[in-house]
């Protein structure tokens, strides 16, 4: 097995609402939120997993990314106590790409320029859509004018690497709807879109109870082919499912995930993957909840999983990231990054091709145009 590129995932994860539809690890805050507590408690958690890596020598962080929940809830000198603390035990690389989520709602102006200071060189802006209705119908704390005030500030703070994530495919939305939100966007001329169609996830309250008039999947893949074809006619490639930039300025870090490569995740219910030196690929999960997380992290329960992936689960595993992306990944990347050989697959891509869901498959694995629509059922027949 050859050694993958190294992240490093950090976990934030209040939030000032819940949305209706989110079932990302994040939770309402209740002021005063422990900022200090949890930047002291990330820590620990990192160098807990250091030492059960020998400190991964020779291993250099390509990325690092802020998610949640709303990491533009904490304060800037916190963020940069953590670059910090990250720098005095793991090398990251010189141009390393660093970024922060951020919510429109949950921002102070004189922010952006500190957390730049702190070393942070990549914004991603939670905008969802720029149609004070739809913003209601999500539950969204924040206003059009909002989220347009978040990206002037953004990008007059300097970021000129800036992320936009909007949804599609909302209560009520048409296709012209969804195409306008794309048009407001590319006005800011980011470098990168996120375009996700909204999934009611079971256990939410949308999942629950469906808002009215969400638009069926044919509609939602007509809207997906609009917006597609006008942000190429603009020069942003597609180059995973939801994921759309100007070249050269892809998220490293999901493609790194994508790429099957190797990521530390600190913070309440961050997942981490790391490749060993004895072949096996551990996965390991933190306590979700982050209360108990900050309580537990000096002990072995801060872990929720950890445990080797089974041979057998790793060409799914692979799979699921790599047929992500719209050019896939090198054909050999799967031997060199599961350690398995070639043939752990091989039967199965030849009859994903016979069913045309795959193509050109001897120097990459990719889906084919036709696979990517049947994407789900392509990776679920990696199923072992
Ligand atoms: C982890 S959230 C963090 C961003 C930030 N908290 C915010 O909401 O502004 C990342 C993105 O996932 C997307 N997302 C969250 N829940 C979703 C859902 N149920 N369906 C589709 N996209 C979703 C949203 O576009 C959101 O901006
Ligand atoms: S702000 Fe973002 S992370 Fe927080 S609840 Fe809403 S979608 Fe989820």
């Amino acid at each position: 097995m050859m050694v993958p590129p190294l992240s490093l995932y950090v976990h934030l994860p209040w939030c000032v609402h819940k949305c209706p539809y989110c079932d990302f690890n994040s939770h309402v805050a209740r002021t005063p939120l422990p900022f200090a507590d949890y930047v002291d408690a990330l820590l620990v958690d990192l160098d807990a997993d250091l030492q059960t890596e020998g400190g991964l020598p020779g291993r250099t962080l390509q990325t690092v990314f802020f998610g949640g929940g709303t990491p533009s809830l904490f304060p800037p000198a916190e963020i940069e106590r953590i670059l910090h603390g990250v720098r005095s035990r793991l090398a990251i690389a010189e141009g390393a790409e660093i970024t922060l989520e951020a919510n429109p709602g949950a921002i102070e102006q004189a922010h952006f320029s500190a957390y730049r200071q702190a070393g942070v060189n990549r914004l991603s802006l939670g905008i969802q859509s720029f149609n004070d209705v739809m913003l209601q119908r999500l539950g969204r704390i924040h206003s059009a004018a909002e989220a347009r005030r978040a990206i002037d500030a953004a990008q007059q703070a300097g970021f000129d690497n800036l992320n936009l994530d909007l949804m599609y495919a909302l209560p009520g939305q048409n296709i012209d709807g969804a195409m306008d939100d794309i048009e407001q966007a590319l006005g800011f001329a980011p470098t990168h879109i996120s375009h996700y169609q909204l999934t009611l996830e079971p256990g939410t309250p949308f999942g629950k109870q469906p808002p009215p008039a969400v638009p069926d999947s044919d509609l939602a893949w007509a809207m997906q082919e609009s917006c597609q074809a006008r942000l190429a006619e603009v020069g942003y490639i597609q180059y995973e499912v939801s994921a759309y930039s100007k070249p050269g300025r892809e998220a490293r870090h999901n493609l790194n995930y994508w790429g099957f490569g190797d990521y530390l995740g600190i913070g309440a219910g961050a997942h981490g993957k790391i490749s060993r030196n004895d072949g096996h690929i551990l996965r390991r999960a933190k306590r979700r909840n982050p209360k108990l997380y900050m309580e537990s992290v000096h002990k072995p329960e801060r872990l929720e999983q950890c445990a080797a992936i089974p041979d057998q689960e790793l060409p799914f595993e692979f799979m699921l990231n790599a047929l992500r992306l719209i050019d896939g990944v090198p054909r050999d990347w799967f031997s060199q990054r599961s350690g398995l050989a070639d043939e752990a697959i091989a039967e199965r891509v030849t009859q994903a091709v016979a069913r045309g869901w795959m193509s050109d498959t001897r120097t990459r694995l990719r889906a084919s145009p036709f696979g990517q629509r049947f994407l789900n059922d392509l990776i679920e027949s990696f199923i072992p």
